[in-house]
């Protein structure tokens, strides 16, 4: 089932927000690329979504939603596990398992959770242990490769440190992942404020190109797109200028490379370049739309697919499972707790 030859790629996804264009570059455009090369989970981490103030009918649709949207940017259920974290149990007892070896003081030391918490009334434990349940999500599946953006290189830090604390301690249980961070692309910029990255929580509506963005929409936000006054259709990265950003944007649209749009934009007019930059994103986003629409509307189907995902998932978390609660010491269940586990939760 597992081929040994490609090495196990691992990514979780908060199944929260409206997903952006700077999604699909920095993530979503790379799961995708993994299919061929490596062999994939991708888990949408509903568990990690109650860690701060959430509704839970949102969390419902919005799962549905990640989960339409990753099938509808490319993975493929046969090549790919896509799943998601609550229905495999074995994410939420590793995560208690690990705390044993997680020291209060690293995970004290968080960025995220110091930037989560701040300034907030209620500050659940949940938030503070957040990356213990990370640690366990890769660990769990013996990843090698841990495709995230640059601000989880704390967390995946962290999920090393578990990981080989716990083979100290306990004998050798774990491999020990490397993060794949994006290289172009990985920082789509806000279309109205270009020093800042386009976000899925901190962008205006019209800085931010949603994914599921109708055609229409996306050419508004690219006609008021913020350029640069007096520069030209010229690249400069280190500027941080709306120029570069729609640039990037539009080689990430089209493949071409940015010298070749360069070339060919260099003389336009911001009016002409906008335009064009615009339409290369209704190209890229209007299928990746029209799939998203179809498979939504289909929720026995998502069901289905997200069932044959975790049946998939529990097949290779469980053993790793079993083999913790081994190692520290646990009596064994004399039925069994693989069946336990692998009971398949009301779908
Ligand atoms: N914390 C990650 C984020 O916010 C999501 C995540 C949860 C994750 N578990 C993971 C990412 C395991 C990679 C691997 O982006």
């Amino acid at each position: 089932m597992t081929d040994n030859s490609k090495p196990r790629v691992f990514s979780g996804i908060q199944p929260t927000g409206k997903k952006t264009l700077g999604n699909y570059s920095g993530g979503f455009r790379q799961y995708v690329q993994t299919q061929a090369t490596g062999d994939a989970f991708f888990c949408i981490v509903d568990l990690h979504s109650i860690t701060v103030d959430y509704d839970p009918a949102d969390l419902r649709e919005s799962t549905l939603d990640l989960a339409a949207l990753l099938f509808a940017t490319g993975l493929d259920s046969e090549k790919s596990t896509v799943f998601a974290q609550s229905h495999v149990s074995a994410h939420a007892e590793a995560a208690w398992l690990l705390s044993a070896v997680t020291s209060y003081g690293q995970l004290g030391r968080m960025t995220q959770f110091k930037d989560k918490s701040e300034g907030r009334e209620f500050i659940s434990a949940g938030l503070f242990t957040y990356p213990v349940l990370m640690a366990g999500d890769i660990l769990l599946y013996q990843t090698d490769l841990v495709p995230i953006g640059d601000d989880q290189r704390q967390h995946l830090e962290l999920a090393r440190d578990v990981a080989e604390r716990f083979n100290f301690r306990f004998g050798e249980t774990f491999r020990v992942p490397s993060g794949v961070f994006p290289e172009v692309g990985g920082r789509i910029m806000d279309l109205q404020e270009p020093t800042k990255k386009m976000s899925t929580t901190l962008s205006s509506e019209q800085g931010a190109v949603y994914i599921t963005d109708t055609p229409d929409a996306i050419r508004k936000k690219f006609k008021s797109a913020v350029t640069d006054s007096e520069r030209g259709v010229r690249y400069d990265p280190e500027a941080k200028a709306g120029v570069s950003n729609l640039l990037e944007i539009m080689s990430v649209a089209t493949g071409r490379s940015i010298d070749d749009l360069q070339a060919e934009f260099g003389d336009a007019g911001y009016g002409t370049f906008k335009e064009a930059v615009g339409e290369s994103v209704v190209e890229l986003l209007a299928p990746i739309r029209e799939r998203f629409e179809a498979l939504r509307a289909d929720e026995r189907e998502l069901q289905r697919l997200l069932a044959v995902g975790a049946e998939k998932a529990r097949r290779v978390a469980d053993p790793t499972l079993e083999q913790m609660y081994d190692r520290m010491g646990f009596a064994k269940a004399t039925a069994g707790r693989l069946f336990g586990a692998a009971r398949p939760r009301g779908l």
